[in-house]
């Protein structure tokens, strides 16, 4: 039977809730990842150092005794030089959300002053600490990324030691920032790279392909998929798996998530072995992201095999992104 060796995998965009949803999501992570980057879009969101610890404390509590790293965010505000200096040591990033872009998004940025900005983006660029941005504006949801990208290089050139990271890009737009701008990153989802708008809405509706940032065009996934597949050294996995339960995806106002973290390796190893880019997975699962944010992961090793593989109905309360479907890729073991 063919298999395929990970080793650390991180998931460097990843919702773990809070309370009986953490409790539930975080060991599905903590089995296949060795760590992940923790967004802190709680309610209300992480934004002080004790928040982030007592926040941290309740993730380490929800997982089993594997091994698991929460790398930590804080959400942006527009912080002072000292506070950052206070917090560098237990914070691998922050992130930045547009006000009202997405959920639990309300206390974030509502104007991209720069001057406002400046004294959080200088005091960052000289703690090295990594900005992660949810890069949408307000505009038609099918051009807010690509709307985006001015800002993006308001940023990139008013900070050039800044690591900038473009989370969850789903367009050939943000995709070209790459190789124009040093200092520019990005995440990518497994459901970009698998789903565009027609997945979402072209047929019946589909609650649980639907999230923010919506996906695009086939233009746009074959761009996405040319940087993942060929482990581009400036993009990372990141699931941006955001679990809600049953009930608010399977309503009238559907939330935007899509719960993939039990099932995106093997759908990942699925995609890499159709396109013969098997090769590729470690860098962009995990040795893209070692070096990009300079963390050294405990050593984890997870074994996939070549085999059908049906994805459960629901994990817990949670509906999963390919429910029911049959993939053909499974976990075989991890150490
Ligand atoms: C995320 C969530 O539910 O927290 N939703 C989503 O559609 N991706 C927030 C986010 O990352 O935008
Ligand atoms: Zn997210």
């Amino acid at each position: 039977m063919q298999t395929h060796t990970l080793l650390m995998p991180l998931d460097m965009h990843l919702h773990l809730r809070d309370g009986v949803m953490l409790e539930n999501v975080a060991p599905l992570s903590a089995y296949s990842f060795s760590g992940a980057i923790v967004m802190p879009n709680l309610v209300p969101p992480v934004a002080s150092l004790q928040d982030l610890q007592d926040y941290r404390a309740r993730i380490m509590a929800a997982v089993p005794n594997d091994y698991f790293e929460p790398y930590m965010t804080l959400f942006y505000k527009n912080y002072n030089r000292a506070f950052l200096q206070s917090v560098s040591d237990e914070i691998t990033a922050i992130k930045l959300y547009p006000a009202g872009i997405t959920t639990n998004s309300e206390g974030g940025v509502s104007s991209f002053d720069i001057e406002e900005m400046r004294e959080t983006l200088d005091a960052m660029s000289e703690l090295e600490i990594p900005l992660c941005v949810h890069g949408e504006t307000d505009g038609f949801v099918m051009d807010r990324e690509a709307e985006f990208m001015s800002i993006y290089e308001l940023l990139a050139t008013n900070f050039p030691k800044l690591k900038i990271i473009m989370e969850h890009i789903t367009t050939k737009a943000a995709v070209d920032m790459l190789d124009k701008y040093e200092n520019l990153y990005a995440t990518i989802t497994v459901h970009h790279l698998l789903l565009t708008l027609d997945d979402v809405v072209g047929g019946m509706m589909m609650p649980h392909n639907f999230c923010k940032p919506i996906a695009k065009r086939p233009e746009d996934l074959d761009a996405l998929l040319s940087v993942a597949l060929n482990a581009h050294p400036k993009v990372m996995f990141g699931s941006d798996s955001a679990p809600h339960p049953q009930d608010k995806k399977e309503s009238c106002g559907c939330a935007a998530g899509v719960f993939t973290a039990p099932i995106a390796l093997q759908l990942l190893c699925e995609i890499f072995e159709q396109y013969g880019k098997l090769d590729n997975l470690q860098a962009f699962v995990s040795d893209n992201a070692q070096s990009i944010y300079g963390i050294c992961p405990e050593f984890k090793e997870i074994v996939l095999e070549k085999r059908t593989f049906v994805i459960p109905e629901k994990y817990a309360s949670v509906v999963p992104m390919y429910a029911g479907q049959a993939i053909n890729w499974a976990i075989k073991s991890v150490e």
